[in-house]
């Protein structure tokens, strides 16, 4: 919902083995300027439209990282974003 939300264009890539799940998710666009707020629950720079639709809570970043056993965000302002995670099986 992130590259929807904040993005202009993005890619989800997925790596499945029997060991672990991979996803990448590459974006084309603003960038995030403070990962360390981006990482905290309830930081959220989510429109009045966008919280309409129900996203918005600040929630998701923190939620990968809840649930992911590896997380690695790279962004550069104006450029774009990559969130890597993995799952161990
Ligand atoms: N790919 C991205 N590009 C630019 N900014 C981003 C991106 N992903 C997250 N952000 C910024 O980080 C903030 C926190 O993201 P997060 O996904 O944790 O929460 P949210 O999208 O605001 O709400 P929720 O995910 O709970 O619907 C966003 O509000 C936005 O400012
Ligand atoms: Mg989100």
């Amino acid at each position: 919902m992130n590259i929807v939300l904040y993005t202009r264009r993005g890619a989800l890539s997925f790596m499945v083995t029997p060991e672990k799940i991979t996803i990448v998710v590459e974006d084309e666009g603003q960038g995030i300027p403070d990962i360390d707020l981006a990482m905290q629950e309830g930081y959220s720079t989510a429109s009045r439209e966008i919280q309409e639709m129900g996203f918005g809570a600040g929630m998701g970043l923190p939620n990968i990282k809840r649930n992911a056993d590896e997380l690695e965000i790279n962004s550069v302002v104006g450029v774009g974003t990559t969130v890597r995670f993995t799952v161990k099986i």
